[in-house]
């Protein structure tokens, strides 16, 4: 089953993101995801579900819930997880396992999966922090399969941590990991034109690779500009 996001992604993901497995956001700074989370929160809401809200920096704008057409009544549907240390994170995400179906949750957001692992990581205990970066999508994962709750993530994308091999290994190692787990991955990035953005499927069970939508960040919503095809 399909899950509206009430952005424009719906369109490359025929009807929106998948019920059964982990959706991946990836893209820089700015580029619109917490935007794509907060509109599927609020879809989500609007559909009588509950959300998961898992916010990692303080990027969740209540100004901005409310310009993209959020009310105080649909908060009622939302619950905020506001860790604030990789142990938190890894604490509320294992707590997740538990009575998921009883709360009638209907989607999971983690906006940002990756902020706080990087500021965890360091080169002596990289190998124990990827393995909690792992049991996290698992468990996410595992959620989505068994329960058919929708999740989402986003991630950044950084520069290469570090220099020379190592630093290299480390990086590339929970990118491996996001891309294993995540069934769908779209990557959003700017585009010439101010305030617009290009999201193109980058990974996905049953949408073809590349499958592309430009858009706009409006004040109240994600709008359309063109639906490109394959890039
Ligand atoms: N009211 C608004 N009207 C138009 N654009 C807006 C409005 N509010 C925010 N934006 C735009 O949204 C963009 C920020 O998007 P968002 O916070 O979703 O990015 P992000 O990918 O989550 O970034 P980060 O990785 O830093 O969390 C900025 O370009 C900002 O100008
Ligand atoms: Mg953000």
């Amino acid at each position: 089953m399909k899950i509206a996001t009430n952005t424009p992604l719906d369109k490359i993901l025929d009807d929106g993101i998948e019920d059964d497995a982990i959706t991946n956001l990836y893209g820089p700074a700015g580029v619109g995801k917490t935007n794509i989370a907060i509109c599927a929160a609020i879809q989500a809401a609007k559909d009588g579900k509950h959300v998961v809200y898992i916010d990692t920096e303080g990027s969740f704008s209540l100004d901005r819930y409310f310009q993209l057409g959020g009310t105080e009544e649909l908060l009622k549907n939302i619950s905020f997880v506001e860790p604030t240390s990789w142990k938190q994170q890894h604490a509320e995400i294992l707590r997740l396992d538990k009575g998921m179906e009883k709360k009638g949750v209907g989607l999971i957001i983690v906006d940002s999966i990756v902020s706080l692992y990087r500021l965890e990581l360091d080169d002596n205990n990289f190998q124990v922090i990827n393995r909690q970066l792992a049991t996290q999508y698992s468990v996410l994962s595992r959620i989505a399969r068994t329960l058919k709750i929708p999740v989402i993530v986003t991630n950044h994308v950084y520069g290469i941590r570090g220099e020379g091999k190592e630093g290299e290994k480390i990086e590339m190692t929970s990118r491996t990991i996001s891309k294993y787990w995540s069934k769908a991955l779209i990557e959003i990035k700017k585009t010439e034109a101010a305030g617009h953005r290009l999201a193109v499927v980058r990974k996905h069970r049953s949408v073809a690779e590349g499958r592309s939508i430009e858009f706009e960040i409006k004040e109240d919503r994600l709008k359309e500009v063109k639906l490109l095809g394959i890039i």
